[in-house]
């Protein structure tokens, strides 16, 4: 009963999750777009009233101008819209589920002994840390060099390095699939406090002194400024980071964090093509360069590639063991999988409070009906078992491996 509320928490938590953080990204794409494709006005009257950049658009039936001021305009409306509660919400809905998925889970999800061997309760305390710590970091940087000449570049050069290093430790202390998504949650914190500390914040103070009949410290606008554009190289990665754990073969191979890095980079380059297409610069080097790590990827991350030392190791071990018929025999599968997968595949789980994705492997038919994804799941991503909680060998993802290849047969 428990594990059922969970999975309609669960559901429910990411379907609100998805819909808030389109709504955010969706309207912070449209502000980078719109921001990028004003144009100066012709019309003497918006030029006096300090108009410095409009846009006209046809959507849905209607017509729309917006007008940038280039300076503060010289009245504000009562009715100022404002774009903070797409951010909150879609962090607040995000931590929520995280934490009926990862922090309530920790031991099953967090942990991966032969990353880290830490308890359940070590590995919540290191993923709040991870949270907080990401932002600090972060922080500090952009207060300490953020408003000196020069000091986008720093920051730049600066938050990069520290993106590096936090997937390095994350990918060295969490399991493959936990360490991606707390990677893409790090980063959306961000993304979430520089609205909620900074952009919001340095708005009000704008308005506050515009609503007193003085003109605005233009440090406000530049900070906040230099933190959105932060955000924006953020998103793409953001959204793979959060999308991974559907795919174990970006988390499970053992160089993770490089994968992890490379598509991240991959997304930051794909979006520069964009920011800049918007100004009507055309640079296809971003997204071929983009394209060629994504295929760079593909291919070192391809069952060819990966898959290589297990089949050397059953060559290797078939030879000396004395494992006896031809690709492995039935037998000997059912045992690796009685005494691997089960715990957490069968009807009963000992490890789980469901058998995961609802696969079960306590019966013959169950293991012959999922061959494919066992080899796939066991072998070739070694994904599976999750965390390897059960302590899986080489030979014996390499017996699995030989029975797949010789036809998955049941006897
Ligand atoms: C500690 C628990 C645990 C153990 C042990 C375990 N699994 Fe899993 N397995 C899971 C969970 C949880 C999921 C669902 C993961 C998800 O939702 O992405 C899963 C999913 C799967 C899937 C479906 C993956 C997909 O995305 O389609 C396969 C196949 C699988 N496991 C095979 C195995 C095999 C084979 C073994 C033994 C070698 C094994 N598992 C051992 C917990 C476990």
């Amino acid at each position: 009963m428990e594990a059922y509320i969970f999975d309609w928490l669960n559901l429910l938590l990411r379907w609100l999750h998805v819909i808030t953080a389109i709504a955010w990204i969706g309207s912070s794409f449209y502000f980078v777009w719109l921001d990028n494709s004003l144009t100066r006005p012709d019309d003497p009257a918006l030029l006096g009233k300090g108009v410095g950049g409009e846009l006209w658009a046809v959507h849905g039936g209607g017509f729309y101008n917006p007008q940038k001021y280039l300076l503060a305009p010289k009245t504000l409306p009562q009715n100022l819209h404002w774009f903070f509660w797409e951010s909150y919400s879609t962090w607040l809905s995000g931590f929520a589920l995280f934490s009926v998925l990862y922090l309530f889970n920790a031991g099953t999800f967090l942990v991966d002994k032969h990353v880290l061997d830490m308890t359940a309760t070590t590995a919540v305390l290191a993923a709040l840390a991870n949270l907080i710590a990401g932002w600090l970091v972060y922080d500090a940087i952009c207060r300490v060099f953020g408003d000196k000449p020069g000091g986008d570049r720093v920051v730049g050069v600066l938050v990069t390095l520290y993106v590096v290093a936090a997937v390095w430790v994350a990918c060295h202390v969490f399991s493959g699939r936990a360490a991606f998504l707390m990677t893409g949650a790090s980063l959306a914190t961000v993304m979430s406090a520089n609205v909620l500390f900074w952009i919001i914040p340095g708005q009000r103070k704008m308005v506050a002194s515009m609503r007193a009949g003085q003109s605005p410290d233009p440090i406000h606008g530049k900070r906040g400024k230099q933190r959105s554009v932060h955000n924006t190289y953020f998103t793409l990665p953001v959204i793979f980071a959060m999308l991974s754990n559907h795919y174990s073969m970006t988390y499970s191979a053992g160089n993770n964090w490089l994968v992890l890095l490379l598509i991240m980079l991959a997304g930051v380059l794909i979006r520069q093509f964009f920011v800049l297409r918007h100004k009507g610069v055309y640079n296809w080097w971003y997204p071929g360069i983009a394209v060629g790590l994504l295929l760079a990827v593909i291919v070192w991350m391809s069952p060819l590639m990966q898959a290589r030392p297990v089949v050397v190791a059953a060559s290797s071990s078939s030879s000396s063991s004395s494992s006896s018929s031809e690709g492995g025999a039935f037998a000997q599968v059912q045992q690796v999988i009685q005494a691997r997968c089960i715990q957490c595949h069968a009807a009963k789980p000992t490890l789980m409070p469901v058998p995961g994705k609802g696969i079960l492997l306590d019966s013959k038919d169950g293991v012959l009906q999922h061959a494919q994804q066992i080899y796939q799941q066991a072998v070739v991503q070694k994904a599976m078992p999750l965390g390897n909680m059960t302590n899986i060998t080489d030979d014996e993802r390499a017996l699995l491996g030989k029975w797949f290849e010789a036809g998955a047969k049941g006897e």
